[in-house]
């Protein structure tokens, strides 16, 4: 019998160096992960990309790999964070607001706020590499009610002003959004012109009210801004509706800058689907399916005007 020949050391690894050399030479790294001295060492964490990243919604914890990454996100991104809330009753219209925001090649960094653990499993196999999942339970009845105004409706409201809280606080750059959209192009220039002309806060109007469905911190150290979010959430005990207070809420705040985002691409659910001509729709950013009662309703509706992508 001939003796099976071993590979030398050198045959096994050289390959292998050569491998690793060409696929940093050509890994296309964004900006945001190389820029900065990462002085910090909670920031650590950021060194590991390649896989999605997620765990526990606790901001409080500073030793959690979510909330150091928050940290990393404050400190070193160039673009805010888009933040928004999900769970599983609204798995598809969240997947389908996801896919829109890529391929709206919107290069933020997505975080999911999921109020169960079924969402997470559903959403992470569609997961971009630099988007994280964060679980943040909520003691949901058995069988969900996503019913505008219902119990569970009312956990979700009063989580979000609250997460909302957590991260503007930290003085983390944030856009929130709701998952009922589909985002046509980038809001960023939109948003950034207002930057320019200083206002804190981007918001969009649903016929004469301010939405709080959509909304873009702009100025995330300006004078009052704490309060307005700190107001907001205090506001929200006992109650299952977080818009009105918002409201509310913008008309205290006085000294908040507030800027409009222009109503012909950031319109409401009512002007886009029965206002607006096929020429106006072309023009629009961002489309907001509300003004529509029930989840059925609104899949239904974006399928019936091509806006179903999933
Ligand atoms: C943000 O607000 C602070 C406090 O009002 C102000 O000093 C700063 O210039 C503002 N930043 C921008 C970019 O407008």
């Amino acid at each position: 019998m001939t003796k099976w020949n071993r590979p030398s050391l050198w045959t096994g690894i050289i390959p292998v160096l050569l491998m690793i050399v060409f696929l940093y030479f050509n890994l296309d790294i964004p900006e945001r992960f190389t820029r900065g001295e990462l002085d910090c060492p909670e920031c650590a964490v950021r060194n590991e990309i390649g896989t999605p990243l997620e765990g526990i919604f606790d901001l409080s914890d500073t030793s959690n790999p979510i909330t150091k990454e928050l940290m990393f996100t404050a400190k070193y991104d160039t673009l805010p964070l888009i933040m928004t809330a999900t769970s599983v009753p609204f798995y598809e219209m969240t997947l389908n607001w996801y896919i829109s925001v890529k391929n709206a090649g919107v290069r933020n960094r997505v975080l999911f706020v999921c109020h169960d653990t079924i969402i997470i499993e559903k959403l992470r196999p569609h997961m971009r590499t630099d988007d994280i999942l964060a679980l943040y339970s909520l003691p949901f009845s058995a069988v969900p009610d996503s019913t505008y105004g219902s119990n569970d409706y009312g956990l979700v409201a009063r989580a979000r002003t609250k997460m909302v809280f957590d991260v503007v606080s930290r003085e983390i750059p944030l856009w929130f959004t709701d998952v009922d959209m589909v985002w046509n192009r980038d809001p960023w220039p939109f948003i950034a012109d207002l930057q320019s002309k200083g206002h804190d806060i981007a918001v969009l109007r649903d016929g004469n009210h301010l939405c709080a469905g959509f909304f873009a911190v702009i100025n995330s150290t300006a004078d009052g801004i704490i309060d307005f979010f700190g107001d907001w959430d205090k506001g929200m005990s006992g109650k299952n509706l977080n818009q009105g207070l918002f409201n509310t809420v913008a008309k205290q705040h006085s000294e908040i800058s507030l800027g409009y985002l222009p109503a012909n691409l950031f319109p409401d659910g009512r002007q886009y689907f029965h206002d607006f001509d096929a020429d106006q729709r072309k023009e629009v950013v961002v489309v907001h399916n509300n003004f529509i009662k029930g989840y059925q309703n609104k899949v239904d509706r974006f399928k019936s005007h091509n806006l179903w992508i999933i």
